[in-house]
């Protein structure tokens, strides 16, 4: 079995960034500058927004946080995005989710500048990902391509199955598998809560990407010898054994599977690392097309 070290591959990318960034920064251009709209005092998405805002600092990039209440009222978020929108400095920004029930989180990700959405959320780009056009790739899933590719895992013609059909990591997931291209050319089975015969399914898999979000539920028994296994969740259980109380575990048995497999990602330091390496990514396209139309 062989690691998948996402924590050294995103180390490696950021050093690529930081020295773009450098080149720019020395040529005495503006840099690249991207933006995080935080709502509410969830402890998961303020840890997610400052360490987004941590690694932009670290490759050079300037980065700025707009802080809500959870009782912001739509309007004003609109307005915020409108100006995100409008403001020729900032290259992308991210509305981090969830949103508190009051506000309707289609019509805010409808809101933002397609050419400035750097999550792959809006509905534009999820057509050009569908449709095998350009456009921003949602995070996670551009990570876990990237992490392939880096490891050269072969993926043509594999039998790919993707576990949980969210926007955010599942369905991309599966269109990015099974698009033209490599790593790609794959053939995709998207299961979910309603998929019979899971167990079988996941047993036939070449490559299996878990995103349920249920602590370590795919285990050994759903998994082929030599499959490659891809584990995208991350939760916090309690463990005597840690000095912080709790352990962070994925949406795989990592001991049990990691001895069947051929490959396989750890949690932490496997796809986790590497959202944030993709969203940086994207704020450089999204800088570098702007500069380019100038
Ligand atoms: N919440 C969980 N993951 C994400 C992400 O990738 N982007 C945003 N905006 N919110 C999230």
């Amino acid at each position: 079995m062989k690691l998948i070290d996402g924590k050294a591959i995103a180390t490696q990318i950021k050093e690529e960034i930081k020295a773009e960034v450098a080149a720019i920064l020395d040529a005495d251009m503006r840099g690249p500058h991207l933006a995080a709209i935080l709502v509410g005092d969830d402890p998961a998405s303020q840890t997610y927004v400052a360490s987004k805002e941590k690694a932009s600092r670290e490759v050079g990039m300037t980065s700025s946080i707009y802080k809500f209440s959870d009782k912001v009222a739509e309007k004003e978020l609109l307005e915020v995005i409108a100006f995100l929108n409008g403001d020729p400095e900032i290259d992308g920004f991210i509305v981090q989710l969830p949103l508190p029930k009051h506000i309707d989180v289609d019509k805010v990700i409808c809101s933002i500048d397609p050419s400035k959405d750097i999550d792959g959320f809006h509905p534009e780009n999820v057509g050009r990902l569908a449709s095998g056009m350009e456009g921003f790739l949602p995070a996670t899933p551009a990570g876990i391509v990237e992490l392939l590719r880096r490891c050269d895992i072969e993926t043509e013609g594999k039998h790919c199955v993707v576990l949980g059909r969210s926007n955010i990591v599942g369905t991309p997931m599966a269109l990015l598998m099974s698009r033209k291209a490599n790593p790609g050319n794959a053939t995709v089975t998207l299961c979910h809560s309603k998929t019979a015969n899971l167990k079988e399914i996941c047993r036939s898999a070449d490559i299996l990407i878990a995103a349920i979000g249920q602590q370590e539920f795919v285990t050994a028994e759903m998994v082929k010898e030599g499959a490659v296994v891809i584990d995208v969740g991350i939760h916090r259980v309690p463990s005597k054994e840690t000095k912080s109380g709790y352990r962070i575990v994925g949406d795989v048995a990592f001991d049990e599977v990691s001895e069947k497999c051929s490959f396989i990602t750890p949690v932490p330091g496997g796809v986790g690392a590497m959202t944030i390496v993709s969203l940086l990514l994207n704020t450089l396209k999204a800088y570098k097309g702007k500069i380019s139309t100038v």
